[in-house]
């Protein structure tokens, strides 16, 4: 099993490319159920859950390839299957959006029900009632969500909770369905719009999305599209932070400072400069780290995804910071994992007081998720020393060549298949650049 050896200390300097959006590539891909025609997606990220994705929907009769450089070209065949397999389904849990798009075009889906995850029990109600409502008949038998619906109608849907996935496959499940769906506390995350320009370029007829009411007026059949997916504001934040953690100066390119406006505000309330371009975000450490609260909710607020990350950076800041969780009710697991690294962290229920360090020290550690994986990652570069990382695929999963791109600006980085003896690390002597002290 790979691991990350991070040899902590060095200042990061210099520019990164973003990748493409995770979280939008994998609901686009999945939009390409809706069409026969071809569909190619440009700047897609080369990342675990994409290529799972792949697999899911070469599983249901797709045609996939990959062109390299970040472009696939996906067809359904005319033989599309309706059932989303449990084996894949289990390892990737944002599979669960080929349920609208194949229910649409095929009017029966099958989809084995997805277990809960590291961060929480993820339900999917929000998405069943809401099929529902648009006239599907779903059954759960033998561990299988079965949907069917001759033909899905519109209907006024009013999520309870502004749910993305729910957002999203009720948007695929609408614009092949007959007559208008409204729906009402959508979310309003970026990727939702990305979603609905893309299903839009495909002869689609959505409005609003973006807003907290999605207008969808059904149409009879999508064409294909070439698309581009928008870069990923997930990475963004988390390179950003890992500037701000080592006393950096980096560009983000490629990256859009408009999709992480409250992101921006708390790094710079928090001591950093931080200049938005049209090709990019700039970030720059002026030497301090001072403490903030956090509280996660859904777009515009504080992404819970990048919960994990600040979590590293506030645990060397000048004083004691709040992060409230209140999206995921179990989104604090790594924790624990950033306490052997020196951080001091206590928590009460979906809150986490963490007291501001002098330093963090290397160590071993797991990442137990994919934002927790990448929070180590943080804090192993500001860390005295060795911090070595295993679990990695959570960070795969969503990081496209995460080591790759830092090492380039700097970063004392590698993957390795083998284990580090810790024991041979002087840390006195540890190289040191100037990261930013507390106090
Ligand atoms: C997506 C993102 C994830 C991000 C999250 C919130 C992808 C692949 N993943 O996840 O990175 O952290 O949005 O921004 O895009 N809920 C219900 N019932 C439902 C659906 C959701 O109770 O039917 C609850 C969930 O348990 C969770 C909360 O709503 O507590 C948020 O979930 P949701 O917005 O659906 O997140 P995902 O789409 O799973």
């Amino acid at each position: 099993m790979s691991k990350i050896v991070v040899n902590g200390g060095k200042r990061l300097f210099g520019d990164i490319k973003i990748s493409g959006a995770k979280n939008s590539t994998l609901k686009i891909m999945a939009a390409a159920l809706l069409t026969d025609k071809p569909v190619i997606l440009r700047n897609v990220p080369d990342i675990t859950d994409v290529r799972i994705m792949i697999d899911v929907l070469r599983e249901l009769g797709v045609e996939v390839e990959t062109v390299g450089d970040g472009d696939i070209h996906i067809t359904t065949s005319k033989t599309l299957k309706s059932r989303a397999p449990y084996h894949l389904v289990n390892q990737m849990r944002a599979s669960v959006v080929v349920l609208g798009p194949l229910l649409a075009r095929l009017g029966e889906a099958q989809f084995a029900m997805p277990g809960g995850c590291n961060i929480g029990s993820r339900k999917i109600d929000l998405h069943i009632r809401g099929l529902e409502l648009m006239g599907a008949e779903i059954k759960i038998r033998h561990g299988y969500i079965e949907a069917k619906a001759d033909k899905l109608c519109g209907a006024d849907i009013h999520l309870a909770f502004p749910s993305v996935g729910a957002t999203e496959n009720l948007m695929m499940a609408a614009v092949l369905a007959k007559g208008k769906t409204w729906i009402r506390n959508a979310a309003k995350e970026p990727e939702i719009l990305d979603l609905a320009k893309c299903l839009n370029e495909m002869g689609a007829k959505v409005s609003g999305a973006g807003t907290d009411t999605i207008f969808i007026h059904g149409v009879s059949k999508l064409h294909g599209v070439d698309y581009t997916i928008m870069p990923d504001r997930i990475e963004t934040g988390t390179y950003m932070v890992a500037g701000a953690i080592t006393n950096g100066e980096i560009f983000l390119k490629g990256a859009r400072g408009d999709h992480l406006e409250i992101v921006i505000s708390k790094l710079r309330q928090i001591g950093l400069e931080v200049n938005c371009y049209s090709d990019g975000i700039e970030l720059k450490s002026k030497g301090k780290i001072l403490s903030t609260n956090i509280s996660t909710l859904p777009y515009a607020g504080f992404p819970t995804d990048l919960q994990a990350p600040f979590m590293a950076l506030l645990s060397l800041a000048k004083g004691s910071s709040v992060i409230t969780e209140n999206v995921f009710e179990n989104r604090f697991v790594y924790i624990d994992e950033l306490r052997t690294l020196g951080s001091k962290i206590d928590t009460e229920s979906h809150h986490a007081i963490v007291h501001g360090s002098q330093s963090l020290v290397g160590a071993k550690v797991k990442a137990p998720d994919l934002r927790g994986g990448a929070a180590l990652v943080i804090a192993g570069l500001a860390s005295k020393g060795i911090t070595e990382i295993s679990d990695i695929f959570h960070i795969d999963r969503g990081y496209d060549s995460m080591v790759k791109k830092l090492s380039s600006i700097g970063a004392d980085i590698r993957r390795t298949k083998s284990s580090t003896n810790l024991q041979y690390i002087n840390f006195n002597q540890a190289p040191r650049a100037n990261i930013p002290t507390a106090r």
